[in-house]
């Protein structure tokens, strides 16, 4: 059953780790967690994190006080429903959502549970695209239970979500798996949003971009174009935890992922790729992680059940332009 629909002419071995030199830049903190405990590194300096602040920081790139636009992508909201609404008060929240005022310059997707896609697609306003939650790895079939991503298309469908940290570690999907659903899905032209990020307890052992480099290189692995690809990066400590990551540590994490695109696959799909921040993303905090640098968008779980909050952040947009005049 395992069928890999393209897989990578760029397959490569995991990126070997960074050199450093053992004295820790004094421009360097520790990584702090926001509402969660602080890891003193002590001796560990010459960790693969501190290493690569190190490299962005002596690029011109990674936690600095300058801020632009790493990349060039639109920016890009999506709101993750989950398994959450009703009939009516999914009706309450399209409503909302239509009557709200959205700036231009953001590509926006929702994505509701499967059984209420239908009922949001007829009433959403076109300017909204809507996503999936999940899709099979293959052609539909013998499979209970499970949605194709040709039967998404057929119902009129651009997007599915994959790699989610609850299918990841609620439900058990492995990379390989994630990978072989992503590359069938952009194989029927849905657009992928890829999510990555550690546990907890990865970041505190320090290998929180070891953890996020493996989870992309699942997706490189199955994938040869990258062009309908957005990476999530939703650091699993802050989804749906109310514990957001500073923009820093946000900052620090989308830095690393643009390096590792550019190194593995191509600078042209590091630039252009979109990589959103997820995790405990509001009304009140959505703006200032815009204005960092390679933050090119937001997932938004439980904010983006509120019609007009959904909105705020959408329109965080305004805040990323200002910083990038
Ligand atoms: P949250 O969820 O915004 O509720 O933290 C984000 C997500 O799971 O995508």
């Amino acid at each position: 059953m395992a069928v890999v629909y393209s897989r990578a002419a760029h397959s490569v071995a995991r990126p070997s780790p960074i050199a450093v030199s053992s004295a820790k830049p004094s421009s360097i903190t520790c990584p702090q967690f926001s509402g969660l405990r602080c890891v003193e590194f002590g001796s560990r300096t010459e960790s693969g994190f501190d290493a690569l602040s190190q490299q962005l920081q002596s690029e011109g790139r990674g936690h600095r006080g300058v801020v632009s636009m790493a990349g060039t992508g639109r920016f890009f909201v999506g709101g993750n429903w989950k398994c959450n609404g009703t009939v009516e008060s999914l009706k309450k929240l399209v409503d909302e959502l239509n009557s709200a005022k959205l700036e231009e310059d953001v590509d926006i997707v929702v994505s509701p549970p499967y059984l209420y896609i239908s009922q949001v697609l007829g009433s959403l306003t076109k300017r909204i695209e809507v996503a999936a939650q999940n899709c099979w790895t293959g052609k539909g079939g013998a499979f209970t239970g499970e949605i194709s991503a040709d039967q998404l298309v057929d119902g009129g469908v651009k997007w599915v979500i994959q790699g989610h940290s609850e299918r990841r570690h609620v439900i058990g999907e492995t990379d390989a798996m994630i990978g072989q659903k992503s590359a069938y899905a952009l194989s029927k032209n849905l657009g992928v949003i890829a999510c990555v990020g550690e546990k907890l307890e990865d970041r505190e052992a320090n290998r929180t971009t070891d953890v996020v480099f493996e989870q992309l290189q699942a997706y490189a692995d199955a994938v040869s174009d990258w062009s309908n690809i957005v990476v999530a990066y939703e650091p699993v400590w802050a989804i749906g935890t109310g514990k957001v990551a500073s923009p820093q540590q946000a900052q620090e994490v989308h830095a690393a992922i643009r390096q590792w695109l550019k190194e593995k696959i191509s600078p042209e799909v590091s630039s252009k790729t979109r990589i959103i921040y997820g995790g405990s993303v509001n009304g009140a905090n959505s703006a200032e992680l815009a204005t960092q640098e390679d933050i090119d968008g937001f997932l938004v779980g439980g904010a983006a059940l509120k019609g007009l909050e959904f909105a705020t952040i959408c329109n965080a947009v305004t805040a990323k332009k200002a910083v990038a005049a």
